[in-house]
């Protein structure tokens, strides 16, 4: 597939009629080709859109009944597996007691905004919530919010992030070149991007980066350089907006300097520093926020994806006067914050809370990354593997001392994961990288399955693509 190759609905059938599934689930997908718009992630992350009737823990089922380990996890939204019975059951209680109430605080909301700013080491150390329902909405609310407070335009951040596909988040989305395919929108024409270092790209991205001097050159950029500008108080920049992990991207970690060399920058310059944790946040890393590893405080905080169990709930968390700069219905948003969706965000907050459970995490990142490096031993087209607790990325080449991505592997190791019941995402500056995004609790036994069914899908995939690239 092609980025940017235009798809038909002939186009569609004919793929429903290659994938290996059985013949419900691909009468479901025949129907969902006819009614739901091409341009979601459905006909992009598989040929064919699986087709799933039920979830259980790390497993799901499609209509044929055919069972696949979710090593997506709905990109990190089901973080404690599909139904978990804390959270089947936080809903069910909630949705008979009260279900929405405007955006209106009520005592599951308060609770949950409690939790959050108590559990957010946030810049000045006073913090207040502004709920939300998805991903962009929390980041469009950062950025109105920073634009209100600091009078300034622009949103300064990093070449490859994600940060949502709506009107007001485009432009800030550089992933997979997605700001320069599609029309970027109302954010777009205020926005500035700067390099992200990783270790491993370094040099290499085809964003231009290398490695830390990318923010050695933001600073550069911001000083005025030869500008006759070169007071910062001219600077036109209310902040600098990043993921402290590129995640839609690949799963790419960068060093840890990163985030402190933003907000070294951010306080030379009086700039506001916001950190996406829509997908690094709520213990994926190993901790509660990802940025933690870095030890900075953010003024402000987005979360999303696993905050509402599995229903749709987006939290800003920021420096109160930041939030008290609105006059009351500055702000609204009629679904924010629904009754249901923040029942089970306590239930998150009470899982994520429990004694032992980030050591857990660690662990079981460390049981994959133990099974990684003994695939890689053995596949030298495993060129790097992205670790920190169970936020994984998995990195291929052709040419190991050249670093030569091979999208074909990666394309050739997802099909034949598929056809074994294994759901792999895909990503990557140049369409090269697996990232692995399993439950945290994901038991040890389907750890080591995973392993082996990616192992065996790998050995196929070499052999077929052996002779081309690899
Ligand atoms: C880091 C990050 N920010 C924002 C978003 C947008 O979230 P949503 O798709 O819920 O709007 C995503 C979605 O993948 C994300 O990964």
């Amino acid at each position: 597939m092609s980025v940017g190759a235009k798809v038909t609905e002939a186009d569609l059938f004919a793929r429903i009629e290659a994938a290996p599934f059985g013949e419900k689930t691909k009468a479901l997908a025949r129907r969902a080709a006819q009614v739901e718009s091409i341009g979601g992630v459905a006909w992009g992350l598989f040929p064919a859109t699986p087709v799933m009737v039920r979830g259980s823990g790390s497993l799901l089922y499609d209509a044929d009944g055919k069972e696949y380990i979710d090593l997506l996890s709905g990109f990190s939204v089901s973080n404690f597996g599909n139904c978990h019975e804390k959270l089947t059951e936080a809903i069910r209680g909630q949705a008979g007691e009260l279900t929405h109430f405007f955006d209106f605080p009520h005592p599951g909301r308060i609770r949950l905004a409690e939790r959050l700013v108590s559990l957010t080491a946030i810049r000045g150390g006073r913090a207040r919530v502004l709920f939300g329902t998805t991903g962009s909405d929390g980041i469009e609310s950062a950025v109105r919010a920073v634009r209100y407070f600091t009078g300034k335009p622009y949103i300064l951040t990093a070449l490859g992030d994600y940060h949502g596909a709506t009107f007001g988040t485009i432009g800030l989305t550089s992933r997979a070149g997605m700001n320069a395919t599609y029309l970027p929108g109302g954010a777009g024409n205020a926005v500035g991007f700067f390099g992200f270092p990783h270790a491993y790209r370094a040099g290499l991205s085809a964003y231009g980066c290398s490695g830390m001097e990318a923010l050695a050159e933001l600073d550069r950029n911001l000083s005025g350089g030869f500008s006759p500008y070169a007071d910062g108080s001219t600077l036109n920049v209310a902040a600098i907006l990043a993921e402290p992990f590129q995640s839609s991207t690949g799963y790419y970690v960068p060093p840890r300097d990163y985030l402190r060399e933003l907000r070294r920058i951010c306080d030379k310059y009086g700039l506001l520093l916001i950190v996406d944790e829509v997908q690094t946040g709520l213990g994926r890393s190993g901790k509660l926020w990802a940025h933690e590893h870095s030890e900075i405080e953010p003024d402000i905080l987005v979360t999303s994806k696993t905050l509402g169990g599995g229903l749709p709930l987006s939290a800003v968390v920021a420096r109160a006067e930041i939030l008290e700069q609105w006059i009351p219905t500055a702000h609204i948003n009629t679904q924010a914050g629904n009754a249901v969706a923040c029942a089970a965000g306590n239930a998150v907050l009470d899982m994520l809370e429990a004694p032992g459970f980030f050591e857990e995490v660690k662990r079981r990142g460390e049981r994959f990354k133990k099974g990684l490096d003994a695939i890689a031993a053995g596949h030298p087209g495993l060129g790097y593997i992205d670790n920190e607790g169970l936020y994984l990325g998995l990195e291929f080449v052709s040419d190991p001392v050249k670093k030569t991505p091979a999208p074909e592997a990666v394309a050739a190791i997802r099909a034949e994961g598929l056809k074994r019941g294994l759901l792999l995402d895909h990503g990557g500056y140049y369409g090269n990288r697996i990232p692995l995004i399993p439950a945290l609790n994901i038991p040890d036994e389907l750890i080591d399955r995973t392993l082996s069914i990616l192992k065996e899908s790998m050995d196929e995939a070499w052999k077929k693509v052996k002779g081309k690239t690899i």
